[in-house]
């Protein structure tokens, strides 16, 4: 049932008992919502900014703005258009992450964006309601680029998603949380200089943002609401849970709603995965989304002040529809080998991206049954990875060989690996042709080689 939780249980407790970072700083701040953009026509401008915290003032990278983007919300059979301008000064990419385009519009290494030009993607919606997300994806620049803001959320609706009686407007009780750690030094700044340790366990940091904001409160009314969480770090294993302990209701993971929703105190999180969950507050009260970074501290990511006022109530949903991933008889079956060989090379495969190289191709229409093993070994190689597959969502048959647990048990684009585990996915090709990316999602990691790429054939 509760699959890998032993092993990432390991992970957390070394330094499990450290405080959450002191209160000197109040939480002055309201806790930002980003922006919405409805429009079937959107205009994004990547662009230097800055971004002041209580400490210090960072230099940054943002979508319209200094730090982070707006969320872009779409439904399903929209036909949407981007115009992504890159005043970066430097080549970047903007990558849809889970959502299913054609390679052309994917967004990955190979649809560079040169300083001055405009990108347009144009793309119909063709996938189930979730909660999706955009950030570069510039060949060695990733984890940079993420790192210094650019990022935001892509929300799908459907008519199935519209229909259920759970919270739907807003920042008012369905809100996005993208949640980041970063590396402030002596001078109250974050800059992105990693040296080989942070290659190898990642650039974990020292303070947590939500959405872009150190320590901010919420202050909400009592009712029912949704956060939509995304694991926004470039390398921080997070586990999720709250101040008072109290329970919420997993309703979604990354590619849209669970089969069945899952009640729970906590999460684990690796980057670039999302959870949406339901929470109730019914009285006067304060609490914090606290996030535990593995091997790190625990941080209070930002404070929820729960007033008189009376908002609306949902009765959480037991169950929903998805269809899990099913497998054709003739499904081709592969191996991805994850390994860490020291010094700050990562390998799939025995082999590292090259732009040159396609790694595999496969025909559209096409079920493939892929185990992930992170072939980790030895005290200095225990390092967890994750898998993200470009272009579908897949389901997870097994972990370990193992049923996946009830949270992997709905769509997914992104999946934990923890040391010496192997993982099943499934997935089903369809619609599109093109070069696709498989990558590790520790940032680190993928502009260090974990990478490959697969041609999707006629
Ligand atoms: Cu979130 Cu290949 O990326
Ligand atoms: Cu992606
Ligand atoms: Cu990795």
């Amino acid at each position: 049932m509760k699959n890998n939780l032993y092993f990432i249980i390991l992970f957390f407790t070394v330094h499990m008992v450290s405080a959450t970072d002191s209160d000197a700083v109040s939480y002055s701040k309201t806790f930002p919502v980003p922006p919405l953009i409805q429009k079937s026509e959107l205009n994004l401008v990547m662009q230097r900014g800055t971004l002041s915290l209580p400490m210090g003032q960072s230099r940054t990278m943002g979508f319209n703005g200094d730090y982070l983007g707006p969320t872009i919300r779409v439904s399903k059979d929209d036909f949407v258009k981007i115009n992504i301008e890159n005043k970066l000064m430097e080549n970047s990419t903007v990558h849809w992450h889970g959502l299913h385009v054609p390679a052309e519009y994917d967004g990955g290494p190979h649809q560079v964006i040169r300083p001055g030009e405009i990108w347009k993607p144009e793309f119909v919606i063709n996938q189930s309601a979730a909660t999706l997300w955009y950030h570069p994806h510039m060949m060695g620049k990733t984890a940079e680029h993420v790192y210094k803001g650019l990022a935001g959320m892509f929300l799908i609706e459907d008519d199935y998603s519209k229909s259920l009686k759970i919270p739907q407007s807003y920042g008012i009780n369905d809100f996005p949380v993208i949640l980041q750690d970063r590396r402030l030094d002596r001078k109250g700044v974050f800059e992105y200089r990693p040296r080989l340790p942070d290659i190898m366990h990642g650039y974990t940091g020292n303070i947590m943002l939500a959405n872009g904001a150190y320590k901010s409160s919420l202050e909400l009314g009592q009712g029912t609401y949704r956060f939509r969480l995304l694991n926004g770090s470039n390398s921080s294993l997070f586990r999720i849970s709250f101040s008072d302990s109290r329970p919420f209701t997993v309703i979604a993971s990354d590619g849209g709603f669970l089969p069945e929703s899952v009640k729970t105190d906590s999460l684990v999180m690796s980057p670039g995965e999302r959870f949406e969950i339901l929470i109730d507050f019914t009285m006067n009260e304060k609490t914090a989304l606290l996030t535990e970074i593995a091997g790190g501290d625990v941080h209070e990511a930002f404070n929820i002040i729960v007033n008189s006022s009376k908002n609306e109530y949902f009765r959480h949903p037991e169950s929903f529809d998805y269809k899990p991933v099913l497998l054709k008889s003739d499904a081709v079956i592969r191996t991805f080998r994850m390994e860490n060989r020291g010094m700050g090379n990562f390998f799939i495969n025995g082999k590292q991206m090259s732009l040159k190289r396609i790694d595999f191709t496969l025909k559209k229409n096409s079920s493939e049954l892929w185990t992930i093993e992170n072939a980790g070994m030895g005290m200095m190689m225990n390092i967890p990875h994750s898998f993200h597959v470009h272009d579908v969502q897949f389901s997870v048959v097994s972990v370990n060989g193992r049923d996946p647990g009830p949270l992997y048990s709905g769509p997914k684009d992104t999946v934990l690996v923890m040391p010496g585990e192997r993982i099943e996915i499934a997935l089903n090709f369809k619609d599109y042709t093109g070069i696709y990316m498989y990558h590790c999602h520790f940032l680190e990691h993928e502009d260090e080689g974990m990478m490959g790429q697969f041609e999707v054939l006629e």
